[in-house]
């Protein structure tokens, strides 16, 4: 049916059916309830029978780690199509800290929502952006002049952290460390590391990337931070030139890397060296960010003010937004209109931020992150004690993680890692796998997942490391 242009409204009947969700929890966020409930085998009938529709619709090279098909989500709970309810421990990554469906993001998308969906910040544009804008500058490590620019995703920050700094330094190259992971485009998979599942047959890749070594205290034998920084710096001197680097982009903690979390000194270390020659510092904090470490930025825990961040993930509480914010200067360096992008500052995206940034704030997710770290770290620790494959225990904050090795060595273990991670999952508890070696488990719960439910799923964690032995 046609619709009428007219001026009189029609009904159109809808075109697509919708798949119907088996459960009665049709409405996600907090108010659902907290609690871990299995009602067939994971996955269950229904999301078998969804998993065979993807097989015939939908790429086979996107993956899923738990294919579980999601009726509801909030807290620290996702209730799938067949009326399961599982323990998130991985916020969709790290994205939905303040919980799915938050109250805040949702009552702020609605509002937004129902005035206007788009209109292109570069062609007719809105407060809600600047608001963010304003934010992100206040937000963000230093009391410099700071400025701002939003996107779509992660990997498009980092892309356009690196189009900044080259067009303000006129310089070409990027420094990046081994184990980074910066996104899935060309120039991001240029700057990320792992070959498998990341980049294998995707090339050729964007020039002038350098890769340096990382400061990774379970495997480098806990060397000094500084001098691992020194060797780079040596590097950076002798094989490119200080004067031809245009940014230096790191991770604080590195995330797909396996939550590596470098030696104290290596990073302000790095950052001498950069504010010396005339590099630009960017912080990817895409993973890091956002609360997740206990601070609105991982950098902070070493007191490092980088020149640009680049922010994601926890930013918008589940809707595509991500941004990168830094020194007035810098950040003014492209010309007008070399920035930009059809999408980027969507306007219920920018107005979900608010409400995220609302609820980090009035419900204390900082202190909050910190706390559920300390729970994670001590019940992992002690889980080490007994589990001689746990070879490290380490992460900041909410953002923990075991690295699994053949016992008394540090030779990885990923089979025992797809295990661990495998139980989990038939036992109703969402974890997540990292790391070059694959071998690292990786814990992301949302900030806002009550006590007893992490104690929970920490404890169906435990019995799959028992299991193991
Ligand atoms: C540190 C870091 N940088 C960049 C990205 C890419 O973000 P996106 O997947 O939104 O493109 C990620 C995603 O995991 C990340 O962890």
């Amino acid at each position: 049916m046609i619709a009428d242009y007219s001026g009189a409204v029609t009904k159109a009947e809808p075109r697509i059916e919708s798949t119907p969700t088996a459960t009665a929890e049709s409405v996600g966020g907090p108010g659902l309830p907290q609690e871990r409930r299995l009602l067939t085998t994971i996955p269950g009938p229904r999301s078998v029978e969804l998993t065979a529709r993807r097989e015939a619709a939908v790429a086979r090279g996107v993956s899923t780690v738990l294919p579980v098909y999601v009726a509801a989500a909030g807290g620290g709970v996702i209730v799938d199509v067949d009326g399961n309810s599982l323990i998130d421990l991985g916020a969709g990554i790290a994205v939905v800290s303040v919980g799915n469906a938050a109250e805040r993001v949702v009552d702020a998308v609605q509002d937004q929502v129902a005035r206007f969906t788009h209109t292109c910040f570069m062609v007719a544009p809105y407060a809600g952006y600047l608001e963010v804008c304003e934010a992100l500058n206040r937000l963000t490590p230093g009391a410099h002049a700071k400025k701002t620019a939003l996107f779509n995703s992660g990997a498009e920050a980092v892309e356009n952290a690196v189009k900044i700094a080259r067009a303000a330094t006129g310089r070409a190259a990027v420094v990046v460390f081994e184990h980074g992971y910066h996104g899935r485009t060309n120039l991001t998979l240029a700057l990320t590391a792992k070959n498998m599942p990341y980049k294998h047959s995707f090339g050729p890749f964007a020039p002038e990337i350098y890769r340096m070594p990382m400061s990774y205290p379970f495997r480098d034998g806990g060397r000094d931070g500084a001098d691992i920084a020194a060797e780079v710096t040596t590097k950076i001197e002798k094989e490119i030139g200080a004067h031809n680097v245009a940014a230096m982009v790191i991770e604080p903690v590195q995330g797909e890397g396996g939550f590596v979390v470098p030696a104290p000194g290596f990073l302000p270390a790095l950052e001498t060296f950069a504010r010396a020659n005339g590099i630009v510092l960017v912080a990817d904090e895409i993973q890091t960010g956002f609360a997740r470490t206990g601070t609105w930025f991982a950098c902070e825990h070493e007191g490092v003010i980088p020149d640009l961040i680049t922010i994601a993930k926890g930013l918008a509480g589940g809707l595509p937004l991500s941004a990168v914010t830094g020194r007035a200067d810098l950040m003014d360096a492209p010309h007008v209109g070399g920035l930009g992008g059809t999408y980027g500052g969507n306007p219920v995206a920018c107005a979900a931020a608010l409400g995220a940034i609302r609820t980090i704030e009035e419900q204390g997710l900082l202190e909050r992150a910190s706390q559920l770290g300390e729970t994670m770290r001590t019940r992992l620790t002690t889980m080490a004690q007994h589990f001689p494959g746990i070879g490290d225990v380490r992460g900041r904050g909410a953002m923990i993680a075991v690295e699994l090795v053949k016992p008394g060595t540090l030779e990885p273990d990923p089979a025992a890692t797809l295990a661990v991670a495998k139980a989990c999952h038939a036992e109703g508890v969402v974890v997540l796998t990292a790391g070059t070696y694959s071998n690292v488990l990786r814990l992301l719960p949302p900030l806002v997942i009550p006590d007893h439910l992490l104690d929970e799923g920490l404890t169906v964690l435990e019995k799959a490391f028992a299991a193991l032995a």
